[in-house]
């Protein structure tokens, strides 16, 4: 039988070195480190092997479909499945970007949200009985659902949004921020909170979908790592990479039959508030 495998988007740095840190010391199965660039997935996996561990590299560009094709067709070839995936490659402005709103909301979004949900839409597939997807989202989802019209939040909250109406949703929001017309349409003023709402709610849709195709026991969930000291904080995050680690690698690890949680939003490894 082909070993069990786990991949970590977006993990030569950051919040997802961290987690295929912990991944490699509590997965009985292969670790797969991805990068968009092949080189820096090169140097991680060097400095994970100096500390006795021994993750895989495979190159992953989100916003790149072919090469999320390429990362499939590797997964099949090699292992005929996937039995958990780490959606944690994310971008963020910084505060003080002046990069305009129209330009902020398309790029984020498209890494986010887009891309991030066609690397589900290529990869669940490959899902075996048993697998845990975490989905690396954001405690600004939270703030940001707050800041939204209640026409929109009852959407975001609610048990019957499907995956085309949120997509709707979000490619809207880019439409309006463009147009400058986004606060009064109701949306939240955060692109990178909004394309984390994206996340969030993704993730809920899907493990609601799984369980009326009658998946077994497949279990997806969103999380907030906490505020980690990485290059997207500029280093003013309070918790280590490992510490940050420590929910979305909880997700990862989630055991058979779990009840909860399931298809909800966790930070600090429990269940947190999505509501209006
Ligand atoms: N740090 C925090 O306090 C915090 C809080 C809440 C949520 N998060 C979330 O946690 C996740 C990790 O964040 P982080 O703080 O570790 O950020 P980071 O240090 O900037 O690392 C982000 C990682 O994602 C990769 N990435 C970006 N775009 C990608 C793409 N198109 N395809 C593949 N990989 C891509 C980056 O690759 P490159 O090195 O090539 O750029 C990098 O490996 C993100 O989803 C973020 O939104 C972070």
């Amino acid at each position: 039988m082909a070993s069990k495998v786990v991949v970590v988007t977006g993990s030569n740095k950051g919040v997802g070195f961290g987690i295929v840190r912990a991944l490699c010391k509590n997965f009985k199965g292969d670790v797969i480190l991805t990068a968009r660039n092949p080189e820096l997935g090169a140097s991680a996996v060097k400095e994970l092997e100096k500390e006795g561990l021994s993750p895989k590299f495979h190159q992953l560009d989100i916003n790149d479909h072919e090469s999320i094709v390429k990362l499939r067709d590797f997964l099949q070839s090699t292992y005929q499945g996937l039995d958990v995936l780490v959606n944690n490659a994310g971008i963020a402005y910084k505060q003080a970007s002046t990069a305009p709103i129209a330009e902020q909301a398309e790029v984020t979004l498209k890494t986010n949200y887009f891309a991030t949900l066609d690397a589900c839409e290529v990869l669940y597939p490959l899902l075996r009985p048993h697998a845990r997807v975490s989905n690396v989202s954001s405690m600004v989802s939270q703030f940001a659902l707050a800041k939204c019209s209640d026409e929109f939040k009852s959407r975001f909250v609610s048990k019957d949004i499907t995956m085309d109406e949120l997509t709707g949703i979000m490619k809207k929001f880019v439409q309006s921020a463009q147009k400058g017309t986004h606060k009064e349409e109701g949306f939240s003023d955060s692109c990178y909170g909004m394309s984390k709402i994206g996340v969030t709610v993704m993730s809920m849709i899907q493990q609601r979908e799984m369980d009326k195709k009658g998946s077994q026991d497949i279990v997806i969930n969103a999380c907030c790592p906490g505020y980690v000291n990485t290059d997207m904080t500029s280093g003013k995050g309070s918790l280590t990479i490992d510490q940050g680690a420590e929910t979305p690698a909880y997700l990862a690890l989630l055991p058979p039959d779990v009840k909860e949680p399931r298809g909800q939003f966790v930070r600090e490894k429990k269940v947190a508030k999505w509501s209006m």
